[in-house]
């Protein structure tokens, strides 16, 4: 063994024993204890792989990422899988990609045709917002349609209705991981000739019919934030599935460039210098030639050797969440004459990234948040309530198809607590009666 590797080992040893020494958790204590709704969970593998990282100096995206990219290509059993460097980036490269004129060249005639301004895409009006930021910024329209109490998503019914014939995509998340209708979207999507995009990003490993939710649409996005399924810190993805999109994708996460090189190579195309695009001279370089407008999303190798460890614990993750969840739903069973519980399609199986509720009438929400968090007991909303009633949203160019009254609902009476892995059964079970507390106290 080389002076260096030896080093390296001693490194990622010491690594290993100030994890057991420094990054213990602390035993619950009711009240004291800060139950969050969600956090980073992880063990000495991830800041091993950190510490590697660190250690070969790569810094930006490098092997690490590239074996995250595999290995979440093979979980999804995608065309690709595109690493960036969030869920809202991810969101940005899929409608970005959508948009890019080069498709025009690489879709076949059996393809949906590429989105152009003022093109219309509909989407929930309950939503997160950067699913619809990128929709704007590319000048798309957003046609709101309503959501449903219960399972916080787009309500499947109401998308067919609000097509006009500027209509030309769907865009919908996942709302805490339940998975929407799909077997409708998919069909209303299919028949009616329109994109479908899945914002996948708190659904990581949630079926419909026995299949992953992010393979449904033509693309997918996810979130690797620490409140999210696994975490690189700040992190996301792009599942692709269509497979015309791939080289498209890739090259707008990577300034817009033509050149497909991989980190660190200059030559993969074999003809460096002998391009002619666009109006360029002939043989002027491919890494600086750009077929499309593009950004930089990449996260840095740093991130993805995190990442690569969270990817082993996927399946544990998800079955953490799914207990929990299913501890709250049986213990705030008795309180349903005050509380409307999640609704779950039979044909899905989320992955939860929470558990929402909503505040029947006469029961105020407020209060109820209030009683929660005096008691240490972390609450959220359900992202932008209905996103048009945002301050920043306001004078947003759009459609709305009929009323937005159960956004309206959701954004006035719902919010959601936590069912991340790291909390315990005692913390669970401490929600439980807190929440029960709440409407006993007469
Ligand atoms: C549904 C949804 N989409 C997109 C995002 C954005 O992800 P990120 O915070 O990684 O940018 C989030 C973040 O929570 C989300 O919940």
């Amino acid at each position: 063994m080389s002076e260096a590797a030896a080093l390296k080992q001693q490194i990622l040893d010491l690594v290993r024993c100030y994890y057991e020494s420094a990054h213990q958790r602390a035993s619950f204590e009711p009240f004291t204890t800060r139950i969050t709704y969600s956090g980073r969970v992880y063990d000495a593998a991830e800041m091993v792989n950190l510490v590697d990282s660190a250690l070969d100096f790569w810094l930006t995206f490098g092997p690490y990422g590239e074996r995250f990219e595999r290995r979440m290509q093979a979980f999804f059993r995608a065309r690709d899988f595109v690493l960036v460097n969030s869920g809202s980036a991810a969101n940005l490269l899929m409608v970005a990609t959508l948009c890019a004129p080069e498709l025009d060249g690489l879709l076949r005639a059996h393809d949906l045709p590429r989105l152009r301004p003022g093109d219309e895409v509909i989407t929930p009006a309950v939503t997160f917002p950067t699913t619809l930021a990128p929709i704007l910024q590319h000048r798309l329209v957003p046609v709101f349609v309503d959501c449903e109490v219960g399972t916080y998503n787009v309500n499947p019914h109401l998308v067919e209705e609000a097509i006009d014939p500027r209509t030309r995509a769907i865009f919908v998340p996942h709302t805490l991981g339940n998975p929407c209708d799909l077997a409708v979207l998919c069909d209303v999507a299919e028949r009616r000739g329109l994109w479908l995009l899945e914002d996948g990003c708190d659904a990581l490993g949630a079926t419909f019919c026995g299949r992953l939710v992010g393979t449904f649409g033509a693309m997918s996005s996810l979130s690797f934030y620490p409140a999210h399924h696994i975490t690189m810190g700040e992190g996301g993805g792009v599942v692709i599935n269509h497979p015309r999109l791939k080289k498209t994708a890739r090259s707008v996460r990577d300034w817009g460039r033509d050149c497909w090189c991989d980190p660190g190579k200059s030559n993969t195309c074999g003809k460096r210098f002998g391009w002619q695009l666009g109006e360029l001279p002939l043989g002027y370089d491919h890494k600086y030639i750009y077929s499309n407008i593009g950004y930089n999303l990449k996260p840095t190798d740093l991130q993805a050797a995190i990442g690569l460890a969270q990817t082993e614990k996927i399946e544990q993750f998800v079955a953490a969440r799914r207990r929990n969840f299913r501890r709250l739903y049986e213990g705030l069973k008795p309180l349903e004459g005050y509380i409307i519980l999640p609704t779950v399609d039979p044909r899905a199986n989320p992955s939860p990234f929470g558990f929402p509720i909503t505040v029947r009438e006469g029961v105020e929400r407020a209060a109820l948040v209030r009683w929660l968090e005096e008691a240490n007991i972390e609450t959220r909303l359900v992202f932008g309530g209905n996103i048009v009633r945002q301050p920043g949203y306001l004078d947003i160019e759009k459609r709305i198809h009929g009323t937005l009254a159960q956004s309206d609902r959701i954004m006035r009476d719902t919010l959601f607590v936590g069912v991340y892995p790291g909390l315990t059964d005692a913390m669970v079970d401490f929600v439980v009666e807190r929440m029960a507390s709440f409407f006993q106290r007469g």
